[in-house]
């Protein structure tokens, strides 16, 4: 079949919800992936941030493919080698104090269970969250997230939300003293928002709020965390402690699981029952992270995405255009609106992606990326803006 034809077939049973872009995608190597009529494309959009350590990488794919002769699946019923083994190597990459971990399948559902554990806590409901953020689109995460398209129709009861501008200590402090939320959930970048960051004061002012409130500070990781920023966590880099970081899209290397990192003395206070779900923690997610984890290790993966990001940096900077993020979270902001360009480079072999600010092009590239691919890119970019009056004008 081609492509057009495999389109059409998902078109006609899925529920069409998204804006799909009109490639069918079924094979990926590395920072590369390839359509069904066999065109390939140089994936600077990763896999929607998931594909840090590129696709199909050889050792998380033999990892699960090995976990799959043993035992494909069983829940929190019983313990595990694989958990006990992915579980131990994730609280050893974790940030100092946080030795132990929830697992769970998604972005939404771990920042929902750090809400939940803030709650139970505090006793409270409140949560401050900032403009710009982007939490997930389950009723609770979404009451979270600011952009009001995603919202809209589906204000919920649960629990009174308060944004502040992002970066703003004075409203953000002022915000947390006066309502004593559960918790305060950041996005410390805000990808869908076009990778906008905050200085690092801003994360210890609002620390520092946190502990005099008596709040819970959850950092939405879910893109920055393993280690696409630098280190394992983004909190390391800005040096605040959090009370629970989310992690997702990395962690499996391409296998759904997600999970959220907790505070010692938080763990403490969490007991028997009060948290749950089937497929957390099944066997074959663990066998993806622990493959995962070893992956970052080996291939020193954390260092390389400050590289990435510098030769990104470079690059905008020569073409006189800005760029904001960190590590392989890059925001390249063109001033004017992008116009076609994201289709434009998929036309010439490159996948990125747009934002919800209309100037600023999104890349989340893997980790393995090449100093070449990355001169390709800009090759590409050349071309396009010589040909594009809209973003060349
Ligand atoms: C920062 C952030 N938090 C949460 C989520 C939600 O994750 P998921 O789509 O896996 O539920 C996303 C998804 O893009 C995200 O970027």
């Amino acid at each position: 079949m081609t492509s057009a034809e495999w389109m059409q077939l998902e078109d006609a049973s899925q529920l069409n919800t998204y804006k799909k872009w009109p490639i069918a995608l079924e094979k990926g190597e590395g920072a590369w992936v390839i359509d069904t009529d066999g065109k390939r494309y140089l994936d600077l959009y990763g896999g929607h941030c998931v594909a840090f350590m590129g696709h199909n990488h050889p050792s998380v794919v033999k990892a699960i493919k090995d976990q799959a002769d043993d035992l494909l699946f069983y829940s929190n019923a019983v313990y595990s080698p694989v958990r006990a083994r992915a579980s131990a190597a994730l609280a050893a990459w974790s940030p100092e104090g946080m030795r132990q971990s929830f697992f769970v399948n998604s972005g939404a559902e771990a920042n929902e269970t750090a809400m939940k554990i803030a709650r139970k806590i505090t006793g409270r409901t409140g949560i401050v969250a900032m403009e710009g953020d982007f939490h997930g689109r389950t009723l609770g995460a979404l009451s979270t997230t600011w952009q009001a398209a995603y919202r809209k129709g589906h204000e919920t009861s649960f629990g009174p939300v308060t944004f502040v501008p992002f970066g703003d200590s004075a409203a953000a402090c002022e915000a947390i003293l006066s309502t004593k939320p559960a918790a305060v959930i950041i996005e410390p970048i805000q990808s869908t928002a076009g990778m906008r960051t905050a200085p690092k004061q801003f994360f210890h002012d609002v620390a520092a709020a946190c502990k005099e409130a008596g709040s819970l500070l959850i950092m939405d990781e879910v893109q920055t965390g393993v280690g696409r920023t630098g280190a394992f966590t983004y909190s390391q880099v800005l040096g605040i402690e959090p009370d629970m970081i989310t992690l997702a899209k990395s962690l499996g290397g391409g296998v759904p699981v997600s999970a959220v990192l907790v505070r010692d003395e938080v763990a403490a206070a969490v007991n028997a029952g009060e948290q749950g779900t089937t497929f957390g923690g099944g066997m074959l997610a663990m066998a993806a992270v622990e493959a995962t984890l070893k992956v970052l290790e080996e291939e020193g993966l954390c260092e390389r995405s400050l590289e990435i990001y510098q030769q990104f940096e470079a690059g905008c900077l020569e073409r006189g255009l800005g760029v904001q993020g960190a590590g392989c979270l890059v925001g390249i902001d063109f001033g004017k609106p992008l116009g076609s360009i994201v289709g434009d480079f998929r036309k010439a072999g490159i996948l990125v992606g747009g934002s919800a600010d209309p100037n600023i092009m999104r890349l989340m590239p893997p980790g393995i990326v090449t100093d070449e691919e990355i001169v390709s890119f800009f090759a590409a970019l050349d071309e396009i803006m010589a040909t594009n009056l809209q973003v060349a004008g």
